[in-house]
């Protein structure tokens, strides 16, 4: 688990509010679960303005990406915003697909055709036991302000590939992900709660939103 925060400059007292800048609806839902039970009332998501088109993630790194999405929105609409970048780095992958994990199978991928190029890849290069499968995914999320400021939180979570997929819950790579944390299912065969409370986005956001929470109360200066 990791969770590292750089302070914000914020020194707004009251509600905060900030804009989400994610268009995924899988990964919204998931956000505003864990900052409403994180930061209760302190802390309001409000999502993207339709009008405010999809930012491509052409950074080298996630840090790069959340920031450049955060950044984008908080320029579009004169608000504070917050974004984030998720990648599953695969030790036997060299770290891929990591920064590209959502355009891993292509141009046209999809959660499927991710798993299954994911699935291959290992395959390909003999990485069959467990021992060979090692991964975590890997989250940062960073809110800015229209001023400049930044806070920035990052989550990790450990586990190995799965042989195949497995579960009907969640997005992504849940199917094949066997988090360390848990009793060998993986993370789409877990409840919602369940994947929150050790997934890397919970951890991300929660030290994001005990960060925001501060801020809002005008502890940070
Ligand atoms: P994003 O850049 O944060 O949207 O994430 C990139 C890609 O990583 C997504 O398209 C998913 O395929 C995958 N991903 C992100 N978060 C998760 C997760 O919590 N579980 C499984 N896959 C995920």
């Amino acid at each position: 688990m990791s969770a590292h925060l750089q302070p914000a400059t914020d020194g707004a007292s009251g509600r905060l509010r900030l804009v989400l800048a994610s268009a995924n609806p899988d990964k919204v839902a998931e956000i505003q679960v864990i900052v409403a039970e994180a930061a209760g009332d302190r802390v309001e998501l409000v999502p993207r303005p339709s009008q405010v088109p999809d930012v491509e993630e052409t950074g080298a790194t996630l840090h790069d990406n959340a920031r450049l999405k955060a950044l984008t929105l908080c320029q579009a609409t004169g608000l504070p915003a917050v974004a984030d970048d998720t990648g599953l780095e695969v030790d036997a992958l060299d770290g891929a697909p990591g920064v590209y994990s959502a355009r891993f199978s292509g141009p046209d991928a999809t959660y499927t055709t991710n798993v299954a190029k994911l699935l291959d890849e290992l395959q390909r290069r003999g990485a069959l036991d467990p021992s060979r499968r090692r991964a975590r995914f890997r989250t940062v999320a960073l809110a800015c302000w229209p001023d400049g400021s930044e806070l920035v939180a990052e989550g990790a979570l450990d586990g190995t590939i799965a042989a195949g997929p497995r579960g009907q819950a969640g997005f992504g790579y849940d199917p094949v992900f066997i988090p360390d944390e848990g009793d060998g299912r993986t993370l789409a065969q877990m409840s919602a709660q369940e994947k929150h409370a050790v997934s890397h986005r919970g951890r991300a956001f929660r030290a994001l939103a005990a960060g925001l929470a501060s801020s809002a109360a005008g502890r940070l200066r």
